[in-house]
């Protein structure tokens, strides 16, 4: 690949959780031609690339993430007509448009699973994994076992999601080429690549072994046998080869239980399989013996080993890091990493915004973000939509014996839903993102915090990403640079370089509320100009001895 094509490493992804970004029909949900009339603000932003989420027909019982129709709308979000108009407008901006690729599980109201589940002998039957027998303890990732009877044909089918996502078999030729199909369909309509939603788990290990019993859960780990599984690489290099290759796009694979180690093969160049992963090794590091629904926070020496061994790896083998701090599945970045009292919240919000973008790899915004939006504060279980909240309810609630309150409390710490309440776009009901009645409650916080608030505040998160964005369009060395972690031991700074031949930057970076004197000697006194930080009164040139503001986050560029 040559240089220009890799646009991608030059990009900033903007994801849109279409059902929570903004409605323009009043039915209360978030829809295709809402969103297109925010393409200016995202232009203004000055990101690249919005990464969709599942926008396809879909019964919705993971919010998408069961197809029944990969190639209609789901109604709710509107027509093919609204999508071809949605993604002429982004283009006409230059903004690129990648979708979410759903290819491990179908929704089981699929025409393939409907025609699977008759017979044997249907045509379709081994378009998904039956067995006569329960091989396993799995357990799936919404509760209950990954296995369920199918009476028509005395069988079980496998599905590590909800019941309603059945796992296709990828070992079926057929599988693939439909899969190949599908992204024909939507690449010739002109988008700009996919996002590849768990796509290390599509191999599957023959032998289907149990899983060991993790994080006090009712049955086993199925990554035993499902992550980076015995013919992923094969088979993503088909994909690669019958496919992807014929195109210019970015594509990023999901990759849990993915190490930095497993994610080399993946990501770097010249194996031809993916461009970047999402890994969860910084998302891993708040969880305890209960899993993800924890109040731990993360240790600052923790997340600079991991960020750093990824930065490292991934360098080291010709790949490129995605780097995120949220997601939809993930609690608020400035709550979950930073600091939501309204005395910190902005200040320690664009702290973290400085971390992330400045390193190695394609920095992904999620909707909010760029507002500093926080979790929801839901605080009964009636609130949430989440079908993974509603099952951590009923399993902590029924078979851990937490009580109401106590898991109440971690769901508002950790819970998906914390990522999709509505964006925030003004202090009107609402907050502007719908005039009917909103699928999920609107966060309390909006009168506060939304768009419009920010883009009247030049001090704002909004026009802080904005800089840092045009930062990385224009200074190579936060494309290209080396990374060097500095000071690995220290517990409240976060400090590290970015060189290359011509060019170094220094970013440091107060983790704490606390005011620190702090010494750095990598660049001369005086050497370095300030590119940004988060303080008006930030000393212009680089000092070695320097006093670090709270959540201050200074970079210097020499
Ligand atoms: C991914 C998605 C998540 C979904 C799951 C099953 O992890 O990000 O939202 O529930 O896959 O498709
Ligand atoms: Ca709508």
């Amino acid at each position: 690949m040559n240089k220009e094509k890799e646009w991608w490493k030059k990009s900033v992804v903007y994801q849109v959780y279409p059902k929570s970004f903004c409605d323009s029909n009043g039915d209360g949900i978030g829809d295709l031609n809402g969103l297109t009339t925010k393409i200016p603000y995202l232009n203004k932003l000055g990101i690249d690339v919005i990464w969709l989420n599942p926008i396809y027909q879909s019964p919705q019982v993971d919010n998408g993430y069961d197809i029944s129709d990969y190639r209609e709308i789901d109604p709710a979000l509107g027509t093919m007509e609204d999508f071809d108009r949605m993604l002429e407008e982004a283009h006409t901006y230059g903004i690129k448009i990648i979708l979410d690729l759903v290819v491990n599980h179908t929704s089981d109201q699929h025409v393939w699973f409907q025609e699977a589940k008759k017979s044997k002998d249907n045509p379709y039957h081994d378009y998904y994994i039956w067995k006569d027998e329960v091989p396993n303890n799995w357990g799936s990732s919404f509760g209950g076992s990954t296995w369920e009877y199918v009476e028509e044909v005395g069988q079980y089918y496998l599905h590590l999601f909800a019941k309603g996502q059945p796992d296709l078999n990828w070992e079926n030729p057929k599988v693939r080429e439909e899969v190949y199909e599908i992204l024909r369909f939507w690449l010739e309509k002109g988008i700009d690549g996919f996002r590849m939603d768990v796509i290390t788990l599509i191999s599957k290990d023959p032998a289907y072994p149990d899983g060991p019993v993790i994080q006090n859960k009712a049955y086993g780990s199925y990554y035993a046998g499902c992550a980076n599984g015995p013919r992923v690489h094969e088979f993503l290099q088909e994909m690669n080869r019958e496919v992807l290759s014929k195109y210019d796009i970015m594509t990023v694979g999901e990759a849990p239980h993915t190490s930095a180690d497993e994610a080399v093969p993946y990501t770097a160049a010249a194996r031809n399989e993916l461009n970047m992963v999402f890994h969860f090794d910084h998302m891993h590091l708040d969880y305890n013996e209960n899993g993800k629904y924890a109040k731990d926070r993360v240790k600052l020496t923790d997340l600079k080993k991991v960020m750093t061994e990824w930065q490292e790896k991934m360098q080291a083998c010709n790949g490129w890091n995605s780097l995120y701090w949220s997601n939809h599945d993930q609690a608020r970045a400035v709550t979950r990493f930073g600091n939501e009292s309204p005395e910190y919240r902005v200040r320690s919000a664009k702290m973290l915004g400085t971390v992330l973008h400045m390193m190695q790899g394609t920095p992904y915004i999620f909707e909010g973000e760029e507002l500093g939006m926080t979790n929801a504060f839901f605080d009964k279980i009636e609130d949430y939509r989440d079908i993974e909240a509603l099952d951590i309810f009923r399993d902590f609630t029924e078979r851990k014996g937490f009580t109401a309150k106590d898991t109440l409390e971690l769901l508002r710490l950790k819970s998906r839903d914390n990522a999709r309440t509505p964006m925030q776009w003004d202090a009107s009901e609402n907050a502007g993102f719908t005039e009917g009645t909103p699928w999920i409650a609107v966060n309390e916080n909006y009168k506060e915090i939304n768009a419009k608030a920010c883009l009247e505040d030049p001090d704002s998160v909004f026009y802080y990403y904005q800089k840092l964005i045009r930062l990385r369009h224009e200074i190579p060395v936060i494309t290209d640079g080396v990374y060097e972690l500095l000071d690995a031991e220290n517990e409240k700074v976060y400090t590290y370089l970015r060189k290359s031949e011509k060019e170094t930057l220094m970013v440091i970076a107060n983790f704490t509320e606390e005011e620190i004197t702090y010494q750095a000697d990598e660049m001369q006194d005086g050497g370095g100009r300030l590119l940004i930080s988060n303080y008006e009164d930030a000393p212009e040139t680089f000092h070695k001895q320097m006093t670090l503001k709270p959540y201050g986050a200074y970079v210097y560029y020499g």
